[in-house]
């Protein structure tokens, strides 16, 4: 780091890859994965940790640091690295959970008009665009950060996940995300 130099290939595989994964798939839940993440997503949050929007205490705490010193090529980079490895596979989880997750995912919950995710993250949880892949991300992770959008204006480009997680339970949240680290 340090050197806006420094190819981004190089800060991916000796920087990056100690809590994300030398392809983009962490072990720890704590460590999203960023393989076969959208790049327009990842480039933005990048530049959202690096100007201070996103907050929440684990960005602030990881990766204001990191990504203080990246320049605009090394992040372009970067996000062009991690968006073209190989997805995470799906993880099985417990039945109950994915039945009713699948149904947040796929249609709503009517009674809330909470829309159905798969209209912007895609049929598959792939991600398009602004839109970011959520099929095979961690379930804690995605639960956590559904309750920064839900309870705090910590993620600012995350407005209209806001409203979205607005009538959300926790349950809900846990189904919803147990069903796309299944993806
Ligand atoms: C989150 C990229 C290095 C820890 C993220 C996100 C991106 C990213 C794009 C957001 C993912 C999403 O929204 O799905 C990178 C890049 C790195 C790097 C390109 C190298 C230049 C690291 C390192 C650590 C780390 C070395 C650990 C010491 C984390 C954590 C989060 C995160 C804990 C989640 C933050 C939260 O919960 O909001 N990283 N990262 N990252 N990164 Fe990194
Ligand atoms: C981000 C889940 C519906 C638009 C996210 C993230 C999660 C998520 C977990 C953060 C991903 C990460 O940090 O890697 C869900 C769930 C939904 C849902 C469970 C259904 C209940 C939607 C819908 C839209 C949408 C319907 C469009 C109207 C977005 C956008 C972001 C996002 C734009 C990026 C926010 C940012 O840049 O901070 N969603 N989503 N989502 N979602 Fe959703």
């Amino acid at each position: 780091l340090g050197d806006p130099g420094v190819a981004a290939k190089t800060l991916a595989l000796q920087v990056c890859s100690n809590c994300h994964g030398v392809q983009g798939v962490s072990v720890s839940p704590n460590f999203p994965n960023l393989a076969a993440q959208s790049q327009p997503y990842l480039v933005e949050q990048l530049k959202s940790f690096k100007s201070h929007g996103r907050s929440d205490p684990a960005g602030f705490e990881y990766m204001w640091g990191i990504s203080a010193r990246l320049s605009d090529e090394q992040i372009n980079g970067l996000a062009a690295y991690f968006s073209s490895q190989p997805p995470a596979s799906g993880k099985p989880g417990e039945p109950a959970l994915l039945n009713e997750g699948r149904k947040i995912f796929a249609q709503g919950i009517v009674a809330s008009n909470t829309p159905a995710c798969a209209g912007c993250h895609g049929a598959h949880g792939e991600g398009i665009q602004q839109f970011p892949r959520l099929a095979g991300q961690h379930a804690d992770y995605i639960v956590k950060q559904l309750m920064v959008f839900q309870r705090t204006d910590e993620r600012p480009e995350g407005a209209m996940m806001k409203g979205i997680t607005h009538e959300l339970t926790p349950q809900d949240m846990r189904n919803v995300a147990a069903y796309v680290e299944s993806m």
